[in-house]
C-alpha cells in the first residue's frame, strides 16, 4: 500500500516567536523559488514550542503546512499547573502532536502508560499522535531492539482502537541516533520499520496495520534524506536539528518531493 509521505520538524525548546517568524518568512520564500513543489503529496507538520504556535500558525501564510505541538497532557483540564491539554492545542488550530519522544520519556518520566494516555487525549480532541518509539544503544547492543520496539508500541498503543488506528503516526527514533549524527543506516532503519509494520498488523490487521505512516527519526539531514526515504517501510521523517535552519529543512522537503 502507497502512504503518503510524511515530513515533521520538531523544534524543541528553539525560537522565540520573532524567531519562529522569521524562520517562515525565509523558508517561504526559498520554497517559493521553486526549490518544492506542495502538490508533490509530501505532507509537512511543523511543530514549534507552544509560545510560538499561534505565530507559526499566523506566519504560514500560504504554505500548506499542518501544525503540530511536542506534547500534551492526558487529561482535558483541571488542576495540572503548568501544562496544555489537547483540546488547547486543537483550539490554536495544530492537527499533530507528538507524544513519547525520547527526551520525554528520559527527562521527564514519560513511561509506556502515560505515553498511552496521552495519545488517548489527543485521539480525543481530533489529534493525529506521533507516537515515538525507539532503543538506546546500550539495548541495540544486547540485542533487545526488537522486544523493546514490541514493549513499548504494545503499550503505548493500547487504548487505540482499530478505528482509531487511521489517525495514529509511528516514529521510530533510535535514541543514539537522535542529534548524534549518526543516524541509523538505511539497513537498521529497514529492519525496525519492517518489525514494526508487522506488530501494527497483528495489532489493528492489515487493512488497518498498513495504513499507519511510520517515520523514521535521528540525524536526518538532507545528505542522507534520500537513501531514508527511499528504504521501504519508511514513509517519511521526523527532524531535528535540522529543521531548524531554513535551507537545510527546504532541501529536506525538497528531496522528498523530488521522490513521489
Ligand atoms: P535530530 O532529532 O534530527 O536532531 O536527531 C530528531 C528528534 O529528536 O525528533
Amino acid at each position: 500500500m502507497r502512504r503518503h509521505r510524511l515530513i515533521v520538524g520538531n523544534w524543541k525548546m528553539h525560537k522565540t516567536i520573532p524567531e519562529a517568524v522569521d524562520f517562515l518568512g525565509q523558508l517561504t520564500e526559498l520554497l517559493t523559488r521553486g526549490e518544492y513543489e506542495p502538490s508533490t503529496g509530501v505532507k509537512v507538520v511543523i511543530a514549534p514550542p507552544f509560545t510560538a504556535l499561534s505565530a507559526v500558525a499566523a506566519a504560514l501564510g500560504t504554505l500548506p503546512f499542518l501544525l503540530g505541538a511536542q506534547d500534551l497532557h492526558w487529561e482535558d483540564q483541571g488542576a495540572f499547573t503548568g501544562e496544555i491539554s489537547g483540546g488547547m492545542l486543537a483550539d490554536i488550530g495544530c492537527r499533530y502532536v507528538i507524544v513519547g519522544h525520547s527526551e520525554r520519556r528520559r527527562y521527564f518520566g514519560d513511561t509506556d502508560g502515560i505515553v498511552q494516555k496521552k495519545a488517548a487525549a489527543a485521539l480525543r480532541h481530533g489529534l493525529h499522535p506521533i507516537v515515538c518509539i525507539g532503543e538506546s544503544l546500550d539495548q541495540r547492543l544486547s540485542g533487545q531492539t526488537e522486544h523493546l520496539l514490541s514493549t513499548q508500541l504494545t503499550e503505548s498503543l493500547a487504548a487505540v482502537s482499530k478505528e482509531q488506528a487511521q489517525d495514529v503516526v509511528i516514529a521510530y527514533e533510535p535514541v543514539w541516533a537522535i542529534g548524534s549524527g549518526h543516524p541509523a543506516t538505511p539497513e537498521q532503519a529497514h529492519d525496525a520499520h519492517r518489525h514494526i509494520r508487522t506488530l501494527l498488523i497483528a495489532l489493528w490487521g492489515e487493512d488497518a496495520g498498513e495504513r499507519v505512516p511510520i517515520l523514521y527519526g535521528g540525524s536526518v539531514v538532507p545528505e542522507n534524506t534520500r537513501n531514508l526515504l527511499v528504504t521501504p517501510y519508511i514513509d517519511g521523517a521526523l527532524v531535528g536539528g535540522a529543521c531548524l535552519n531554513p535551507v537545510l529543512f527546504a532541501k529536506i522537503l525538497a528531496v522528498a518531493g523530488s521522490l513521489n
